[in-house]
């Protein structure tokens, strides 16, 4: 069984600040610094990180060296990644003094995804791979429509929110990850328990994965009803921290974990990445976890 992510890769202008800027206000910044990172690719080391094989797919322009780089030294088979004209993508973020961040995010060569490309990368992968995607990226409703015609296992990311979501077969999806923000989104609802029987009911095969912040993560799945406290760190920088989870969680079910180890290491997994700073560079390896 392979694990494929076709996703984001963005170079992360990372600035820190006291407090975020509001409308209409230019403020000082305390420091800048520059890292690899994007849903997908951030995903994806964590998936390596926690001991799985993955494999990833997606664009990055000719300034993309450095996220080529970053997910070969975190042994991510990289080849697959098409290299095009458009710059790689970007996001830049304010990481404020309580490690809360907020990111603008410039589509650049993640949005060059194209159908051909796609029938090109997906073409090894059959009945029971697992493909990993999130929201940063075109063409995300044919990689579902091409991933469910072969029966891969589809897990999805929506993040970011934006009107591509109504494009997608949710129907197609067997898992979800999302946060309080995603999950109101999704299920028109706004407290916790209201989101996850609204998703069970319009969706009752999905597997929903709803992470909290710092209060811990819901696990929902037909009659199984599961919460994961989170542990109790001090935040410097929540950048990845659900990139972490996703990751961790999916690397360790397919290893068979069980659904409460794997929930529980995937917390702990993403309390060590907000205690640090920065995107990928932050996740923990496995021996660090356990
Ligand atoms: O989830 C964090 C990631 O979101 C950052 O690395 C940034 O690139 C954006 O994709």
């Amino acid at each position: 069984m392979k694990i494929l992510n076709f996703g984001s890769l963005n170079i992360d202008k990372v600035y820190a600040v006291e407090e975020i800027v509001k409308g209409g206000e230019t403020i000082d910044s305390v420091s800048f610094s520059e890292s690899v990172g994007g849903k997908g690719l951030n995903q994806s080391i964590a998936v390596a990180k926690a001991g799985g094989n993955i494999m990833y797919a997606g664009c990055v322009g000719k300034d993309g060296e450095i996220l080529l780089q970053a997910l070969k030294d975190n042994n991510v088979d990289t080849s697959l990644i098409k290299t095009v004209e458009t710059a790689s993508g970007q996001a830049i973020i304010q990481v404020d003094k309580h490690g809360q961040n907020c990111i603008i995010l410039f589509h650049g060569a993640n949005y060059e995804v194209d159908k051909a490309y796609i029938d090109e990368a997906m073409q090894d992968f059959a009945q029971g791979d697992i493909l990993i995607l999130q929201n940063e990226i075109s063409n995300i409703d044919y990689i579902i429509e091409v991933a469910k015609a072969k029966q891969m296992k589809i897990y999805l990311n929506p993040s970011p929110i934006n009107e591509n979501l109504n494009k997608y077969n949710m129907q197609a999806i067997d898992g979800i990850f999302v946060n309080e923000h995603e999950g109101a989104y999704l299920a028109d609802k706004e407290k916790v328990e209201d989101i996850l029987d609204s998703l069970a009911s319009k969706y009752p095969e999905l597997e929903i994965i709803l992470t909290f912040g710092d209060k811990g993560a819901y696990y929902r799945h037909k009659d199984i009803n599961i919460f994961q406290p989170a542990y109790k760190v001090d935040a410097v920088d929540t950048t990845a921290a659900g990139d972490t989870f996703t990751g961790y969680f999916i690397a360790l079910r397919q290893q068979g974990k069980s659904i409460e180890e794997s929930l529980q290491k995937a917390s702990k997994a993403s309390s060590i990445t907000v205690s640090r700073k920065g995107a990928s560079i932050s996740i923990p390896k496995i021996a660090e976890v356990d």
